[in-house]
């Protein structure tokens, strides 16, 4: 971090919500196809962790239109979720007031809504795991979510300003956002003029297991829409794919692991050679469906009270 910025309170995403139509269905795909296990149920709602320590990464909703309902972020503890609290508030967010939270997992925490209209979640203090040990061809954690804005200034002041992330490259029209971890980003906003999410990104421990994935997505009927291929920012290895809903999903490895030495770079430096949409070289371009669904999935209306 440049001397003079305040530390960012955030340390990674914890989870992100989904609203499924077909819950049983998801639940299955989540399950045996990518990888995750199972770790709370409720009446109308399931709950999946990584190997990583957070006590889940993904929940889902039952309900009749496929949306993002929540985007949750791991604060240290209580002083910190406050902080936070007064920041989001300063910044002219409707929220929740920070509280013991009821929901799978618990915690201590709040909700808002951004003003780009996201639901967030700031938790603290919850039901995480002791065993973090790394598992071949399963998911770790979220490495990332990747979110289109449609007032790109007012996302990216709320991000960089009253949450404190730092931008740490830009490749317009992406701008990758690091917070207190060291992975090179946690969060990217796409300047693509709408309030929807454009992928959530799932690390895998190694580039073998992102293969392996690849290859059992495939096998289950999902086709590879994008990739695969090594990114520029972050320099890390992708496959995208439309999941349940058709929801843009990303399989990841070799995050690029910064500290405070790292230089960011404009988007002079990142453009790749005509034809190309990687290092590789060897991907084809993304597929019309993933161009598609990458616009699809807005936020429900309820996503920002966290009970
Ligand atoms: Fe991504």
């Amino acid at each position: 971090m440049p001397s003079g910025m305040p530390p960012c309170l955030i340390r990674g995403v914890r989870s992100v919500d989904f609203v499924v139509t077909n819950l049983d269905e998801a639940a299955r795909f989540y399950e045996t196809v990518w990888n995750l296990d199972p770790v709370a149920v409720g009446d109308d709602s399931r709950f999946f962790r990584g190997t990583a320590g957070y006590h889940h990464v993904l929940g889902l909703h039952r309900g009749a239109q496929p949306a993002v309902k929540r985007i949750v972020f791991d604060v240290a503890d209580r002083q910190a979720a406050d902080a936070l609290h007064r920041a989001v508030t300063a910044a002219g967010a409707k929220s929740t007031t920070p509280a013991v939270l009821t929901t799978p997992g618990g915690g201590y925490g709040f909700g808002c809504k951004d003003p780009d209209g996201r639901n967030l979640a700031f938790v603290c203090e919850a039901a995480d795991h002791a065993d973090t040990a790394d598992r071949p061809d399963r998911p770790r954690k979220i490495a990332h979510l990747n979110l289109n804005a449609r007032d790109f200034d007012a996302s990216l002041a709320f991000f960089t300003g009253a949450l404190g992330f730092r931008v740490i490259d830009d490749n317009a029209p992406l701008w990758f956002l690091h917070c207190a971890n060291s992975d090179h980003s946690s969060i990217v906003l796409a300047k693509t003029g709408l309030p929807t999410l454009n992928h959530v990104a799932f690390e895998m421990p190694d580039f073998d297991s992102v293969m392996r994935g690849m290859g059992r997505m495939k096998d289950n009927g999902y086709p590879i829409e994008w990739g695969p291929g090594r990114h520029g920012p972050g320099d890390n290895v992708f496959a995208y794919f439309c999941g349940p809903d058709e929801v843009p999903l990303e399989y990841t490895a070799e995050v690029l692991q910064i500290d405070d030495s790292y230089q960011p770079r404009p988007s002079t430096y990142w453009k790749f050679a005509p034809g190309r949409s990687d290092q590789w070289g060897i991907t084809q371009p993304r597929s019309a469906r993933y161009y598609r669904v990458q616009r699809l999935f807005g936020y429900s209306s309820d996503g920002d009270r966290l009970g």
